[in-house]
């Protein structure tokens, strides 16, 4: 079993995808490619040439039923019934994030996922950063905080787009990609109901950038008790206040242009600081560091930690190897996900009234 090579099928080989998951799939001896998966016939293609894949799908299901895929990874932009359906085909998997779009899409996927006995890993690839893992020790050691902030402006994108190679053929009409955008459109005003739909937008904003700060967040303090207070402060920004157990958090979030990544943890405990500040997410080789404020004797000391260089998406990958072949249990359960989205929900619905 330990010796067992996982066959991967990669469904949606867009910009994550090749960035991450694909180059870690070939180089890691624990996996191999076993089959693509894209709704343009166009990007399936070309993508398989490059790594010579030669089980090329434009329908998740049929990859689904290829008996050479053990596990897959999802990487397309509405996930929930594919997660269903990749655990009714008895596959391992691993889905980006968000989970789903709503707790309610998402609930059944966390139960479904536990009765299979599959290892289903959401893509919080932060929690496996060296950096995060040493934060989170600093964190535990200072005590209780006496407050949280939690900030995550991110920077441009696309800037770090350009450091790889990419392909992309357009070849999928404009309104099959209309429609599905549509559809999940009208599930999220659902979900947020009639008198808050108006931040349907800001709500895809925090699910696509700050669904990582609310996981890691979860990962150091668990689930907050309630949200004290939270407003729209922008297009694409939003400030909110959390209570985890009597501690006040800060959270603030916005889509930024800035020309470096500005997202990070900071927890003031009693008498010791702990900041944990995360990188791009499209950098390799690069975690977060972490640095430390602390009282020494009457005087002041400051340090940092850098972790040791390594990408948290390839952490990722060898954890699921480790949950799928050794038994290991996994660190970003499906449940997580949902807890994730259920706090999301109500960060918005503490907002005042905003109708569509
Ligand atoms: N973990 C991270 O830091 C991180 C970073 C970027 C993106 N993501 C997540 O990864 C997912 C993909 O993001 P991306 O930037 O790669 O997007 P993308 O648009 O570049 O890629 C998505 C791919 O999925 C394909 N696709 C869409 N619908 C499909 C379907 N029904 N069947 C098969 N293929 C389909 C598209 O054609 C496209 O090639 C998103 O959910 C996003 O939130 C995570």
């Amino acid at each position: 079993m330990q010796d067992r090579v996982i066959g991967v099928g990669v469904i949606g080989c867009g910009e994550i995808a090749q960035l991450m998951h694909l180059p870690y799939l070939m180089e890691l001896p624990a996996f191999r490619i076993a089959a693509l998966c894209d709704i343009s016939p166009g990007t399936v293609d070309k993508v398989a040439e490059h790594y010579g894949v030669t089980a090329r799908y434009t329908d998740h299901r049929a990859l689904l039923a290829d008996p050479n895929v053990d596990a897959v990874v999802i990487c397309t932009y509405d996930h929930g019934e594919m997660v269903a359906d990749a655990i009714r085909a008895g596959k391992h998997l691993i889905v980006e994030k968000p989970l789903a779009f709503t707790p309610e899409e998402a609930r059944p996927l966390v139960e479904q996922a536990e009765r299979s006995g599959l290892v289903a890993l959401v893509g919080y690839m932060k929690f496996y950063d060296p950096g995060y893992e040493i934060g989170l020790e600093r964190i535990a050691a200072i005590g209780r905080p006496k407050s949280i902030h939690v900030h995550d402006f991110a920077g441009r994108f696309d800037r770090y787009g350009q450091l790889y190679t990419q392909t992309r053929v357009t070849d999928v009409p404009a309104d099959v990609l209309a429609a599905g955008r549509e559809t999940v459109a009208r599930r999220i005003e659902a979900a947020l109901g009639v008198d808050h739909a108006g931040y349907r937008d800001l709500y895809l904003v925090l699910l696509s950038l700050a669904s990582h700060d609310l996981a890691v967040m979860r990962g150091a303090f668990g689930t907050p008790d309630c949200v004290v207070h939270a407003q729209q402060t922008g297009p694409n920004q939003l400030l909110a206040v959390l209570d985890y157990g009597g501690v006040p958090c800060l959270f603030d979030m916005a889509l930024a242009q800035y020309e470096w990544w500005d997202e990070w943890i900071h927890v003031h405990g009693e008498r010791d600081e702990v900041r944990i500040e995360f990188q791009n997410p499209y950098f390799r080789n690069a975690s977060a560091t972490v640095r430390l404020r602390e009282t020494t004797g009457e005087a002041a000391s400051e340090r940092v930690l850098p972790g040791v260089p390594d990408t948290s998406f390839r952490r990722e990958w060898l954890h699921f190897a480790d949950c799928i072949l050794a038994g290991v249990k996994p660190r970003t359960p499906l449940s997580g996900g949902l807890a994730d989205l259920d706090l999301a929900v109500r960060i918005i619905q503490a907002m005042p009234p905003k109708r569509l």
